[in-house]
């Protein structure tokens, strides 16, 4: 679906009243849900009592409970009381071969077994790791790892300072760029600022600077205002949210040379989209070399310490590490981890792009985001729904609530931002009821396991959660 095309509905879909799941039948949803899943139930209790509000993971579903995974393998993940699901929530944006792919999971299962989990040193695998990102992703003259995507963008944010000696960074409202300090501001909904920027002094925020996403008018406006002071834009590619708020064609290309004008350095946070819109990213997609890109997820597909910033040579120099630090004259980027760079997350990492690249996972994932959006396009239009799917290759976005579609300037917006998301929560879990696990019941992500008889059988599931909206 094109730009506008999504804007609009999208639009039509968050003006009008919300449609949800009738009272009735959600009941029986939730009856049928914890028969199905006692032992999920049972766990959450305990987990209660141990973890702050039960759950750790954001991504999780939360309504009723969340459901406790015992494996995934392929497409699919099985709970603790023996639940198959299909699963769409691919970790969050890791997964894009299937979970627990064999020659991944066997090569790291040989460096526990023969070599050392980390020794805090350097090992082959971090050479040969950092050799096949930089063979499909041509702006990474250099590359370091970092533990997670949030880290990344941390990292990334403080060599741009020290390279360029400016201080304000320039991110787009409604962009998720992880939890670092100076980045959890203006997040989810464009112009909601510093909402949810609980524990954090608003001296650190002060140098964050957020624009509505695809206005170049007001991007300029800033440039102008802190003149010569902008280090950097960090933005998502896609679009905020991996595309919840999608970007107009050419927005990419505009930030390329509004940087360019004024000595700031262009971030890409390809967290979600590095091996996913293509082997080189969104940078490749869209055509747009960045300065530097943050990396994360798919780059150690779910193997723990996946992050990693790349770019010129003559930024990342600043990274380089040791007690004497760069050559004299340059500022060191101060930056660190004990176990970051270990040998698993090398050997997950090298041998993940490897498969990538052999299987052409991105374009079967690709496929399969195709199949389901147009099927959940088509039975939209069946049941007469205003519901938006809408998908940039296997990235997908299932509107039905829409909370992150409304505008600030909307009538009783928070009220809204509720109810909408309570509806996106049961048709979550309506889903798992039927076998299907996407993520937050509003994204999910396709990979090369998910074959069309898989897309057909969650459409299936689909349907029938529908009907009880329709
Ligand atoms: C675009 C983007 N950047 C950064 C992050 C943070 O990555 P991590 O959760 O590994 O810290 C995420 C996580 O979802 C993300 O989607």
């Amino acid at each position: 679906m094109e730009y506008e095309e999504i804007v609009r509905r999208l639009r039509e879909l968050v003006t009008q009243p919300v449609l949800r799941i009738a009272p009735e039948k959600m009941k029986k949803v939730i009856g049928a849900f914890e028969d199905l899943t006692p032992r999920s139930k049972e766990l959450f209790v305990k987990a209660k009592t141990l973890i702050p509000g039960g759950l750790e993971h954001n991504l999780s579903i939360k309504h009723p409970y969340p459901v406790v995974i015992d494996k995934a393998l392929g497409p699919y993940m099985w709970d603790v009381d023996g639940n198959q699901y299909i699963d769409f929530l691919s970790c969050g944006g890791p997964i894009i071969l299937g979970h627990n792919y064999a020659p991944i999971r066997d090569a790291v299962a040989e460096v526990v077994q023969n070599n050392q989990a980390a020794h805090g040193v350097t090992s082959e695998y971090e050479i040969k790791a950092i050799e096949q990102i930089k063979k499909y992703v041509p702006s990474v003259e250099l590359f370091r790892f970092f533990a997670s995507g949030t880290e990344s963008n941390m990292a990334a944010l403080r060599v741009a300072r020290v390279f360029t000696g400016k201080n304000k960074i320039i991110k787009i409202g409604g962009s998720y760029h992880g939890w670092g300090d100076q980045l959890v501001y203006d997040m989810h909904i464009p112009g909601i600022k510093a909402i949810e920027s609980h524990g954090i002094p608003s001296s650190v925020l002060k140098h964050t600077l957020s624009i509505p996403p695809n206005n170049e008018k007001k991007l300029r406006r800033v440039f102008k205002k802190y003149e010569n002071d902008v280090a950097a834009i960090i933005v998502e590619p896609l679009g905020g949210e991996s595309g919840t708020h999608p970007i107009k064609p050419g927005w990419n290309q505009i930030l390329r040379e509004v940087c360019d004008e004024n000595g700031a350095l262009l971030i890409f946070d390809e967290v979600v989209s590095g091996f996913r819109m293509a082997m080189g990213g969104a940078q490749e997609y869209y055509n747009v070399k960045p300065d530097l890109t943050a990396f994360g997820k798919i780059i150690t597909h779910g193997f723990p310490m996946c992050g990693g910033v790349g770019g010129r040579e003559d930024v990342m120099i600043h990274f380089a590490a040791g007690i004497e630090g760069v050559e004299k004259g340059k500022k060191r980027t101060y930056t660190g981890g004990t176990v970051t760079a270990n040998p698993i997350t090398c050997a997950a990492c090298y041998h993940t792009i490897k498969a990538i690249a052999e299987t052409n996972a991105i374009e079967k994932a690709a496929a399969a985001g195709d199949r389901l959006t147009k099927g959940l396009e088509e039975l939209f239009e069946k049941y007469n729904l205003p519901f938006v799917a809408f998908n940039f290759k296997s990235v997908l976005h299932i509107e039905t609530g829409a909370p992150l579609a409304l505008k600030l300037s909307d009538p009783d917006i928070f009220n809204q931002i509720n109810v909408r998301k309570k509806v996106m929560d049961e048709f979550q879990a309506a889903l798992l009821t039927e076998g299907v696990f996407t993520l937050a019941g509003s994204r999910g992500y396709t990979t090369m396991a998910h074959t069309n008889e898989i897309i057909d059988q969650a459409l299936e599931a689909y349907d029938r959660v529908l009907q009880l909206v329709a």
